[in-house]
């Protein structure tokens, strides 16, 4: 019997996420901070001799309560799957004749901005890469991970990433302390695309030129490490171009931001800053400290549409075979 081969890869929330204007193609040019976060996809992968690619989806075992598979993931045709397309591209760049039977354990939410779907194709890229006995660096998988969505590079990588480009040309920002990210999903899923669309409807919001480094004060605020003297001047750093579009197509995420974005400490300063991650739904909230974290939560948790709040942590490592 062949070996089985398993990898995963992590979630991601943008810290910051700055939007240019699209170009010939639809897609936008982004200048945005990506924080890997401790919930991981897992991908296991048994070679087969005849060439195939198989998939099956599985819940993960989460503590507190399993997630669980949309059927829209099942109903997929296998060779949309971002794993198995994964798989089919390392075939087809190093002429590798062996396939594979994956399976493709689901922690991260589906459509929700935290990159669930890009972790898969990473997960993919790093489990084949060692079935097939391929010696190429990490690196040189980034050009694969770009063709399978903007965000796959960042999966692939982890850690904290500034992202160019479409997002998908990386440079890492660590080392960072490790910080709290309170991540609130929603029971309705929000398409990537539509967002972006909407943000065209209002091409005066979006940034004329994007700067291309990050700046000296702003790499300091997120490598120093975080007390309550420098913790507002962090949550400044965060903000999301996408908040306005998402808002406009789901009005009903206003409410829990704006109730999040009200708890302050006992010193009367923001407990923290709430704000879409990615193209949302998910609204994400860093903390200071796990009683803060908790409390963001039980807020989020308040208010209808929120479906289940994970308090993560990161950054941490990107593809790793297990
Ligand atoms: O690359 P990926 O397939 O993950 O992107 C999903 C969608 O997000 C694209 O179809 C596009 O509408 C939008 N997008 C964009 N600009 C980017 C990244 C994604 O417009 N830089």
């Amino acid at each position: 019997m062949s070996p089985t081969f398993t990898a995963s890869a992590p979630a991601k929330v943008n810290l910051l996420l700055r939007c240019g204007q699209p170009d010939e193609k639809g897609y936008h040019q982004l200048f945005t901070v990506f924080h890997s976060l401790n919930l991981r996809e897992t991908v296991s992968l048994t070679p087969r001799e005849d060439g195939k690619i198989t998939v099956t989806n599985q819940p993960a075992d989460l503590s507190q309560s399993a997630i669980t598979c949309p059927p829209e993931l099942d109903e997929l045709p296998a060779e949309k799957h971002l794993a198995v397309r994964a798989v089919k591209l390392i075939q087809d760049t190093y002429g590798i004749k062996t396939g594979a039977d994956l399976v493709v354990t689901k922690a991260v939410p589906v459509a929700g901005g935290m990159a669930g779907g890009s972790a898969d194709a990473a997960a993919a890229l790093w489990a084949a890469k060692h079935a097939f006995g391929l010696s190429v660096p990490k690196v040189e998988l980034l050009p694969l991970a770009r063709q399978l969505g903007a965000d796959v590079p960042a999966c692939l990588l982890g850690e904290i990433l500034l992202g160019t480009g479409y997002g998908d040309h990386l440079k890492l920002l660590g080392p960072v302390p490790q910080r709290y990210w309170v991540m609130a999903t929603n029971q309705t899923g929000l398409s990537t695309p539509l967002v972006f669309q909407q943000a065209d409807r209002h091409p005066e919001q979006l940034a004329a030129e994007l700067p291309t480094e990050i700046s000296e004060a702003e790499l300091k605020l997120l490598q120093g490490t975080d007390s309550s003297d420098t913790w507002t001047d962090f949550l400044e750093l965060l903000e999301n171009d996408l908040t306005l579009p998402a808002l406009e197509l789901r009005p009903d995420l206003a409410a829990p931001l704006a109730g999040v974005n009200a708890l302050k400490d006992v010193d009367q300063q923001p407990l923290t800053r709430a704000i879409l991650s990615g193209s949302g739904p998910t609204l994400a909230a860093p903390a200071l400290d796990l009683p803060s974290a908790q409390k963001i939560a039980q807020t989020f948790q308040t208010y209808p549409g929120i479906e289940r709040c994970y308090i993560l942590q990161g950054p941490v490592p990107g593809a790793q075979l297990h």
